[in-house]
């Protein structure tokens, strides 16, 4: 077996899970959750997305929170950029202000593509397309994800091939990483395996990452199964929070407190804290006025407290 003796964590909190919160989370709160996932020793952090604020209202404080964090030596903050507009939002900043990565969102069904982003598959590789020149020519780090690329709210299941091809497509414009996102929490090992194969058709195994949202408890299953193969990146998020508003029903993305205590018991290196981690959730899930949606977390706190 081809088990990492290393993973990296992007947590994804800040951006995936606060965008689908209705209740005004403010600036100042975001920007301490990031504060607190950095000294928990998390190395990637997807801070806001530069969308259209009309479409999530949440992130609508971007620029803002872009430019409060403290910045720590060694963490890529990492932001959303769907079309130029975005990425000219994100480069109007201040140089030091600017992210170190951007992420292009894809999908392997263009029904998602349409609901999400507002236009179809091919639409959007060529809206990315001069997103990728100007990041590179920035040198910014681009990755790309790959939403709905087990299934999709609207067409079912989707076929691995899809995934390969969209792959495809984004290497075609210079994305030099690949998050395999099963966008609405429903796939199980087996079919978390094909997508993934599907993409290392394409990408290299230290290119391509997995995101799994966690709708029917099935995500640490399918990071297993992506450990197995060797993938050793992965999008969590902070408490379990998180969802897509473009995708009905779907919850948080696997909780990072789960997938750390997973990983330290399988003795696979995070560098994080598991305690400062849990910390962080219980300050989002204070805020949001609820409990982290982690078993670990639960566990601990429950431990902590009795
Ligand atoms: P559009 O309406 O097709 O864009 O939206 P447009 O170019 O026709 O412009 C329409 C209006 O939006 C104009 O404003 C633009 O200025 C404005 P108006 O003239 O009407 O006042 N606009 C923007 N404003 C701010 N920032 C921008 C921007 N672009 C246009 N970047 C667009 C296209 C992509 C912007 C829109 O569909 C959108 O914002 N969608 C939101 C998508 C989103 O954030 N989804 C959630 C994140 S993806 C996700 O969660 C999946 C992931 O986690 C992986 C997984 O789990 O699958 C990554
Ligand atoms: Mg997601």
């Amino acid at each position: 077996m081809n088990m990492p003796l290393k993973v990296k964590l992007v947590d994804v909190g800040p951006r995936d899970g606060l965008q689908n919160e209705k209740q005004p989370v403010p600036a100042s709160v975001k920007v301490e959750l990031v504060h607190r996932l950095q000294a928990a020793g998390l190395k990637d952090i997807e801070v806001t997305s530069f969308v259209s604020p009309k479409w999530v209202p949440q992130m609508g404080d971007n620029a803002q929170v872009m430019a409060q964090i403290q910045r720590q030596a060694g963490v890529r903050y990492s932001v959303l950029t769907p079309n130029m507009k975005g990425m000219e939002a994100a480069l109007a900043a201040p140089r030091d202000q600017w992210p170190d990565e951007i992420v292009v969102f894809a999908a392997a069904s263009e029904a998602f593509s349409q609901r999400n982003i507002n236009c179809s598959i091919a639409e959007s590789i060529e809206r990315f397309r001069p997103v990728c020149e100007a990041a590179l020519a920035h040198n910014i780090a681009i990755r790309g994800a790959i939403s709905c690329a087990m299934a999709c709210p609207y067409e079912g299941e989707i076929a691995p091939e899809r995934v390969g091809m969209v792959a495809r497509l984004l290497k075609g414009i210079g994305v030099q990483h690949v998050g395999v996102a099963d966008t609405i929490g429903v796939a199980t090992p087996l079919k978390t395996q094909r997508a993934l194969d599907a993409a290392l058709g394409i990408y290299d195994i230290n290119d391509v990452s997995g995101h799994f949202h966690d709708t029917y408890g099935q995500a640490l299953g399918n990071t297993l199964i992506a450990l197995q193969m060797g993938v050793w990146q992965f999008d969590t998020s902070v408490a379990g929070l998180g969802g897509c508003p473009y995708a009905k029903g779907a919850t948080g993305n696997v909780a990072s407190e789960d997938v750390v205590y997973m990983l330290h018991g399988m003795g696979i290196e995070t560098g994080i804290d598991l305690d400062k981690l849990i910390d962080a959730g219980k300050f989002i899930s204070d805020f949001l006025d609820r409990k982290p949606n982690s078993r670990a977390a639960t566990a601990v706190l429950n431990k902590r407290a009795g």
